[in-house]
């Protein structure tokens, strides 16, 4: 019998408190030992990769990715047809270095989906159905505070799913809850060990806005940034921090995106209290004028950027995210992969056929190319003419960066010194691994553990490159960060032990992925000494 199945010499062993130089040998899917050097013997029989002294690091856990999600919700919504599936969303982490992805199972307000469990089981059928070249596990979107759903189905959720964290939502007509039914949701979670999810926008401020900038004229994409300016993230996290110390239940905030969002967490990690934060690619290398870079700027296309929260506005507060992600501020970074196509009617277009206005106008068709979406200028927005095709309100939200999440902060965190290594692997692996549930057997590199790898170039054998979609392996049509230098790239991806991706080749395979029954948050759950009577009413829920 072959001591190992693998051994990877040479390596810089990346941790999240440490780098050491040493070999790894894999046996059985995990990580059998480490050693500073393995004797002639126990290499008889193992396939021996050589890391040539470039980083190995546990692979890439996303804790934020939408694959086949009922996204359909109109105005104010999310709107539009997912465009990855779980065959190519996780081929697409795959590639990126990836090897673990968390996607949204996703409750409507429909009666049928009354349960959760059937939500689940709806949506594991989608999963099961391609297969999955990486692992994955679920989050559920809660938009009912049904009590009965609540008290019977989270637990179940938790012992028979291994489902350990909800979505909850601050803003979109068709998802959002009010302030008394994200408590109920938040204590039902915190009496389960439920991680909760906050999507921290005011709603109110949002449509509000809207209907401003509408009256004004303004319907192309670029105002979608405009109707959600920092104060609406401001005000949503300052709110549902407050809930958070009521009902004394942690909660992690999804896609910050703004320095004034991140502050407020920042300051109440300062008075002990148990939130977290997530950030995203689109925050630290998109702003404002990404919305309006292309053709003109009452284009279309531009529609192609439309996420929420929106970038900011300018690159002055990409340093100081940066200094949340170094300082422990940002717990996690992930992708929201959110894929639309551009060019299909079921994709960013869909925001068009949405509008009422369109709906009647036998003659108006959606752009499906780009001289389409071009010619669609002239009808497509309200500053032009009086037409409100294509207004903002109703494209869907969302953009794609699965595959780019991992070498964009390595290019532009790790390689320019404003991250370790070591806050690297946290951010991207170890932290995603402890908050929901999957740590140690994820999320770090160590016996035990699966064998679920990255390793990288080494750097002075890399040619940086202009990133181009057609490099990409999602099933969009456009990267956000098209032309964008990217100064690394996993050269190796191992899947619990078996090597899934080598030098741009794809070796695993659809059904290689498992579904991940996961177990609850490893995450402080706040200082003891804070149930202050005067703040908490614990005594009213305990
Ligand atoms: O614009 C975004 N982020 N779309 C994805 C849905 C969400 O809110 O995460
Ligand atoms: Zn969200
Ligand atoms: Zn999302
Ligand atoms: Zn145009």
């Amino acid at each position: 019998m072959p001591r190992f199945d693998t051994v990877i010499k040479n390596g810089k062993v990346v941790t999240a408190s440490d780098i050491t130089d040493c070999w790894i040998g894999i046996k059985d899917e995990k990580i059998h030992s480490l050693a500073a050097q393995f004797d002639e013997e126990d290499l008889i029989g193992a396939k021996i990769i050589d890391a040539e002294g470039a980083y190995v690091m546990p692979g890439g856990i996303d804790g934020h990715v939408h694959l086949c999600q009922d996204l359909k919700t109109g105005p104010h919504g999310l709107g539009g047809e997912c465009a990855d599936d779980f065959a190519t969303g996780s081929l697409s982490s795959l590639c990126g270095g990836t090897t673990t992805i968390l996607t949204f199972a996703t409750q409507t307000r429909s009666i049928e989906d009354k349960s959760l469990l059937g939500v689940v089981e709806r949506y594991n059928a989608r999963a099961e159905k391609t297969g999955s070249y990486v692992d994955y596990g679920y989050h559920i979107i809660i938009v009912r505070d049904d009590e009965d759903m609540l008290e019977e189905e989270l637990p179940r959720l938790r012992d028979e799913w291994g489902v350990t964290s909800c979505k909850v939502f601050m803003t979109y007509e068709s998802q959002r809850l009010k302030d008394r039914e994200l408590l109920d949701v938040m204590v039902a979670a915190r009496k389960n060990g439920i991680t909760t999810m906050v999507h921290a926008e005011n709603g109110d401020m949002i449509e509000w806005l809207t209907d401003k900038l509408e009256s004004k004229g303004m319907f192309a994409p670029y105002y979608h940034a405009l109707s959600r300016p920092p104060l609406v993230e401001g005000e949503a996290t300052n709110r549902a921090i407050a809930m958070s110390e009521l009902v004394q239940n942690p909660i992690l905030f999804v896609h910050v995106g703004s320095t004034l969002g991140m502050d407020n967490v920042r300051k109440a990690q300062t008075q002990g209290l148990p939130i977290y934060a997530e950030t995203c690619p689109q925050y630290l290398n998109l702003t404002w004028d990404d919305l309006r870079k292309f053709h003109s700027p009452t284009c279309f296309e531009n529609s192609k950027m439309i996420c929420s929260p929106p970038p900011p506005p300018d690159s002055s507060d990409r340093e100081a995210l940066y200094v949340g992600l170094h300082n422990g501020t940002f717990t996690i970074f992930s992708s929201d992969h959110c894929p639309f196509r551009y060019d299909s009617p079921t994709g960013k277009p869909s925001g068009i056929l949405e509008h009422p206005d369109s709906m009647e106008d036998e003659s108006f068709v959606a752009p499906t190319t780009l001289e389409e979406a071009h010619q669609c200028d002239k009808h497509a927005l309200a500053d032009l003419t009086d037409r409100k095709d294509g207004a903002f309100r109703f494209i869907p939200n969302g953009i794609p960066g699965v595959e780019t999440r991992m070498p964009l902060l390595y290019t532009g965190g790790l390689l320019e010194g404003r991250i370790t290594a070591q806050k690297f692997v946290e951010l991207t692996s170890t932290n995603p691994a402890k908050l929901y549930g999957l740590y140690p057997r994820k999320g770090t590199i160590q016996p035990g553990s699966d064998a679920d790898l990255v390793i990288w170039h080494p750097q002075d054998k890399f040619k940086p490159f202009q990133l181009t979609n057609s490099q990409l392996h999602h099933n969009v049509d456009y990267t956000p960060y098209e032309g964008q230098t990217i100064s690394n790239w996993p050269r190796y991806v191992f899947i619990r032990g078996q090597l899934s991706y080598s030098e741009g080749e794809v070796l695993g395979r659809l059904r290689d992925g498992k579904y991940l029954k996961r177990g609850s948050s490893a995450l402080s759950k706040g200082l003891p000494g804070k149930k202050d009577p005067r703040k908490v009413a614990s005594w009213l829920y305990d």
